[in-house]
């Protein structure tokens, strides 16, 4: 905070209302040593110094829901983002956006199951920005309809979902890490789930078995890259407001019975997930590996 040492630094918030209408940090530095009423604004220079300028972030799932949130914020906060989606139309549209308002944002099409995709992704991440500093993993598939208890859950269903929620987890921290390596640190953080931590979802039990697999393959990366100055945590959502939830949402009566469930009487949206996944992802967090930050409203503490 006080880049000196000795209290002659400080804070100041303004809103610039060029960029967003978002508000900015600006950090006044003084020259070092002199102490603060000595500050002669004059002498004085602007950065302007916003959460993740310089990092490179890859975002999956980033089309829709949580994912396209946390992109938008993470460009917002002064990050180059490549967004990766097997929705090409949606993602594509989002990098857009994000371009013509003057922020860093490539779309790549991703499956993120698949290890060319995978592969595919990092190159061109690396190609495009020369380094990845953050994966923020988010991409997940959840089939209500397929989905089930143990016994009545086809193998097909149980592959598909542990593909894309885990074995993609799997294959885009394998193929980030390596520049991570290289670079000498990183941050890569998992969205997990309640469902894998309590069994709140009897009948999501290939959903609920990866989510839970989520947060043992980030500690074991926590545990195995600490030394590495490589950071590895899980968010882990309550019931959010977003596309995967239509399903349980659409309904009115359910809706309400959900939302009287979490303790601080609401449902989730998007954007309650972007402080927590900026603080992660920044040097803000530096100290902070192998944690699971609930996100949830309460849901899991009551
Ligand atoms: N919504 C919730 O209530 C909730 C609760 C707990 C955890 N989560 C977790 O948060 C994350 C985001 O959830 P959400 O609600 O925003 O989901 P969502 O379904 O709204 O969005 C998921 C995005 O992932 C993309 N995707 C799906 N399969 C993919 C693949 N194979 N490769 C690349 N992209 C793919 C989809 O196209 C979509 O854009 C997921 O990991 C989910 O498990 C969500």
């Amino acid at each position: 905070m006080y880049p000196c040492g000795k209290s002659c630094c400080f804070n100041k918030t303004f809103v610039n209302p060029q960029r967003l209408g978002g508000i900015f940090v600006a950090t006044m530095w003084c020259r070092h040593g002199k102490p603060s009423s000595d500050l002669n604004l004059s002498r004085t220079h602007w950065k302007v110094c916003m959460r993740l300028s310089d990092k490179v972030i890859i975002v999956t799932g980033a089309a829709a829901g949580l994912g396209r949130a946390a992109a938008a914020r993470f460009a917002r906060e002064g990050a180059s983002v490549v967004m990766a989606d097997t929705n090409e139309t949606a993602g594509a549209a989002l990098a857009g956006e994000l371009v013509s308002r003057g922020l860093k944002g490539v779309f790549v099409r991703t499956d993120v199951s698949k290890e060319g995709d995978v592969k595919a992704l990092v190159n061109a991440a690396l190609a495009r920005f020369g380094r990845i500093d953050v994966l923020h993993n988010n991409a997940a598939v959840l089939y209500n309809d397929r989905d089930s208890i143990v016994h009545e859950v086809s193998l097909e269903t149980w592959d598909i979902v542990m593909g894309v929620n885990l074995r993609g987890a799997f294959l885009c921290g394998k193929y980030v890490l390596p520049s991570m390596l290289k670079q000498g640190g990183g941050s890569i953080v998992y969205l997990g789930s309640p469902t894998g931590i309590v069994g709140c979802a009897p009948k999501l039990s290939a959903y609920s078995t990866s989510k839970a697999g989520i947060t043992g393959l980030a500690r074991v990366m926590a545990a195995a890259y600490a030394r590495n100055a490589i950071r590895v945590n899980v968010i882990v959502p309550g019931t959010m407001d977003t596309p995967m939830n239509s399903y349980i949402l659409s309904d009115d009566e359910v809706r309400e019975q959900f939302r009287e469930d979490v303790p601080l009487g609401r449902l989730g949206l998007p954007s309650d997930i972007e402080g927590l996944a900026v603080f992660l992802a920044s040097d803000e967090s530096s100290y902070c590996t192998g944690g699971v930050y609930m996100c949830d409203g309460g849901l899991t503490a009551v």
